[in-house]
């Protein structure tokens, strides 16, 4: 992600070490998740008990020192490879924007990319580890789809990915069990409305609860299964229409990483399966990987398994070129 947003270039001895960006990251996603007492008493909100506001303060300043060190490169924006950040610079100088992109406009995206598209993906990918490894017939299956569609002789490539069906089953199933925001973001009803019979009314905070109805026997046979095969039965699509399967949530607040996040959860499955046998380690069955969620933010497996990982391809493919 911090390639595609800033390239590598402030990443260096004498800018921005990636660590501290990954630990502003961390942070973030703490932050955000963390139940401040203030926010639900409020007239104990100034005594800040826990600490959260303070760490938040300097957690702002911090970000805001990073924002400056990537603007103040702003000379750089010619280089031939364009990432993100040169592209809002360039339309930020746009004299005919109706809306214009200012410098706190471009400290905003790069913060919502940076935060939005790292996270998220990691957990998405531990998610489908923790379920392939209980289930040793769903990674079989999917190297032999693999090995059919790819062959031994090379990495599995953008193009392969929309032939890889159960790949792609895998990836559904994974975020219907474990969707990463569980509740999605906070909506505000925009009108009053009446939703299965109960009234909502204009201004009420609405919270989706897509992990329940991802499980909801009414929509999903054995619902508590992981089952990618469910899929390939039955096209459903995750963009927002299929009220029974949410994962990136719907309409106009639907994720806008949407395409991003699974082109790179599609191509590090299956380039994980395609590449690797997985093992679990000496006396660790496959029924004792927990499924037991961490909850914050975003939802990550609280147990990660330890997997083993042998190369299956060609020895000269994992050598650098
Ligand atoms: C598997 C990958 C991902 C999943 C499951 C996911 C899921 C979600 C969900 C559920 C929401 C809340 C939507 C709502 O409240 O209706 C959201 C919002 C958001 N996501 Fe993602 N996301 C993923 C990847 C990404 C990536 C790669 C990026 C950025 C490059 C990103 C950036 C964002 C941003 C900026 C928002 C806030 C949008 C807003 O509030 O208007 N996400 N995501």
């Amino acid at each position: 992600m911090t390639r595609m947003v800033l390239s590598n270039k402030y990443f260096g001895e004498s800018t921005v070490r990636v660590e501290d960006l990954q630990h502003l990251v961390d942070q973030w996603f703490l932050l955000n998740g963390a139940f401040n007492i203030g926010d639900w008493i409020p007239w104990l909100s100034f005594l800040d008990l826990q600490g959260y506001v303070k760490q938040m303060k300097d957690l702002k300043r911090s970000f805001d020192k990073f924002h400056s060190i990537v603007l103040d490169h702003r000379a750089k924006k010619n280089a031939e490879k364009k990432d993100m950040v040169d592209v809002l610079l360039q339309m930020a100088q746009d004299p005919t924007l109706e809306v214009k992109l200012t410098d706190d406009c471009v400290k905003g995206l790069m913060q919502d990319l940076l935060t939005g598209g790292t996270d998220s993906l990691t957990a998405a990918v531990q998610w489908a580890f923790q379920g392939l490894v209980r289930q040793p017939r769903v990674i079989d299956k999917a190297i032999q789809e693999l090995d059919q569609v790819v062959g031994k002789e090379r990495w599995v490539a953008e193009r392969d990915c929309s032939q890889l069906s159960y790949v792609e089953a895998i990836l559904k199933e994974t975020l219907r069990l474990h969707p990463l925001g569980t509740m999605l973001a906070p909506h505000c009803a925009i009108e009053d409305c009446n939703v299965a019979g109960y009234d909502i009314e204009k201004g009420t905070t609405v919270l989706v609860n897509v992990w329940t109805i991802g499980r909801d026997p009414k929509y999903w046979d054995r619902a508590e299964e992981f089952l990618p095969e469910r899929f390939l039965e039955k096209d459903i699509d995750m963009d927002g229409h299929n009220f029974s399967f949410l994962p990136f949530g719907s309409g106009r607040r639907r994720c806008p990483g949407y395409s991003l996040g699974l082109k790179v959860i599609r191509a590090t499955l299956a380039n994980m399966l395609h590449g690797f046998n997985w093992k679990l380690p000496e006396g660790m069955n496959p029924e004792s990987v927990s499924v037991e969620e961490h909850y914050g933010l975003t939802t990550h497996p609280k147990f990660p398994a330890p997997v083993i990982l042998e190369p299956r391809l060609s020895s000269d493919l994992y050598s650098p070129k």
